[in-house]
């Protein structure tokens, strides 16, 4: 086999990705995988990181979510790694993938484990363009996608947010969609690494506010609150 150039090694995987995702849930299905790509060549052309090394993490990062893996976080990054070794990547280029996959989730990040965090610009361009794709018109779309794949309810006024879950409690929580914004979807717009993430977010963050006020006022005629965090 002659020696791939990256345009054909992203190809290859742009292939694998889109095969090993049919059927899945439609907040983490290849689309999801696309706009992810996409923010992070957007948010890369500003910052200096290895191309191939966000490129391919952007496409990998989801391809066994945990979620959706009885909770197995080792499926994912075990199996990015043996198809780009089946395709003869850098070594080098290969470990750095699979680092980013294994810290960019939310729920990693929620119990920092001091010192031993990976970091690395690559990863958090990758970070950003996946937290993205959270927020705005798309992420309330995924976050409710999600919650009906899970048949949660879409908000219960007696069950309030838990704004100190621990990883365990996040990945088991049953908890009404809306309760999800204020849980995650907020508090993105804190957590952007890049300039171009920050401004992207800014935007986004503005939108689902605007949702979550609509929405309770529509829950409510008779109340009206001044943003969606009386609401609650
Ligand atoms: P992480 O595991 O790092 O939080 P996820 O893959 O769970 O990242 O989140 C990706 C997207 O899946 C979220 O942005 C949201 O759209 C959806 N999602 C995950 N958990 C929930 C939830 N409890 N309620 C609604 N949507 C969710
Ligand atoms: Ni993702």
């Amino acid at each position: 086999m002659h020696k791939m150039s990256d345009s054909e090694i992203v190809e290859q995987t742009i292939a694998f990705v889109k095969e090993t995702l049919t059927g899945a849930e439609g907040g983490h299905d290849f689309f999801h995988i696309q706009r992810v790509f996409r923010n992070t060549l957007f948010i890369a052309k500003d910052e200096k990181v290895d191309v191939l090394v966000v490129s391919l993490a952007a496409l990998l990062h989801d391809i066994a979510d945990a979620k959706f893996n009885k909770g197995d976080e080792n499926i994912g990054p075990e199996l990015a790694e043996r198809f780009l070794a089946e395709l003869k990547v850098k070594k080098k280029t290969i470990a750095h993938v699979v680092k980013i996959i294994k810290n960019i989730s939310f729920k990693n990040n929620i119990e920092k484990k001091r010192g031993r965090k990976f970091n690395s610009k690559e990863l958090r361009v990758v970070q950003d363009a996946d937290r993205l794709d959270a927020m705005g018109a798309i992420g309330i779309a995924r976050a409710f996608n999600y919650g009906g794949f899970k048949n949660r309810e879409i908000y219960n006024p007696e069950i309030a947010p838990n704004l100190k879950m621990t990883k365990e409690q996040y990945k088991n929580s049953a908890a009404p969609t809306i309760n999800h914004f204020y849980e995650k979807l907020l508090l993105l717009k804190d957590k952007m690494n890049t300039e171009t993430g920050k401004q992207l977010a800014e935007q986004r963050h503005q939108y689902m506010m605007e949702y979550v006020r609509q929405f309770y006022i529509e829950w409510d005629p008779l109340s009206r609150p001044m943003d969606g965090n009386e609401a609650i």
